[in-house]
């Protein structure tokens, strides 16, 4: 249990940091929650029009889900590890920094597939690309790369992450309900790679 506590503290701490929230008020774009979807992810930030700033959000949010989870694992072994990563997706979700309101998991969910058992952030990113080429929709992406994930996991042999994953791509699904309504309407936004949108 020891060892259990140890690992939900540090993965939720980890998993509470807004980096996006952090580098665009760093790098003086303002506050993030005031543009576009209002979320702090990496998606939102792009709406800023800083390529530069969006990609470190990516890659910030998701190295937090992955590091809790590696230490862990070398510290309290398998389970352990799983603890850690459900932790930093709580606390990505639910910041306590941000009065509980965090982002969507999305960035952060990849960075745990890639610490539980790294085939599974790879899958993950090649569906999400495969979609964003696609559709150009960032929420569409994920939202397919998430359901899909408790599969993969299933046919590479993995079977304990399955439930874990189900449970994540849920509350992703969740954290979406804005998103979904607006695809079904119709009104998603598109990702915009060029200049300022
Ligand atoms: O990770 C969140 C992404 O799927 C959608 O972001 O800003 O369009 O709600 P956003």
């Amino acid at each position: 249990p020891a060892m259990a506590i140890m690992a939900a503290l540090l993965g939720y701490l980890s998993g509470s940091i807004p980096f996006g929230l952090l580098f665009t008020r760093w790098a003086g774009l303002g506050d993030v929650r005031s543009i576009g979807s209002g979320n702090i992810g990496a998606t939102n930030v792009l709406r800023t029009g800083n390529k530069k700033i969006a990609a470190a959000t990516l890659i910030a949010d998701a190295v937090k889900g992955t590091i809790p989870i590696l230490l862990m694992k070398m510290v309290g072994g398998e389970s352990a590890g799983l603890i850690a990563g459900l932790a930093a997706f709580a606390g990505h979700l639910f910041p306590i920094w941000l009065g509980f309101k965090g982002g969507k998991g999305v960035a952060t969910n990849i960075g745990i597939l890639f610490g539980l058992y790294w085939p599974l952030g790879l899958i993950f990113l090649a569906v999400w690309l495969a979609m964003a080429v696609i559709f150009r929709i960032s929420s569409l992406s994920a939202l397919t790369a998430a359901a899909l994930s408790p599969l993969w996991a299933w046919l590479l042999g993995r079977p304990t992450y399955v439930l874990p994953l189900i449970l994540l791509a849920a509350l992703i699904w969740i954290m979406h309900h804005e998103n979904i309504a607006r695809l079904l309407k119709g009104q998603e936004s598109r990702i915009k790679l060029g200049s300022k949108s």
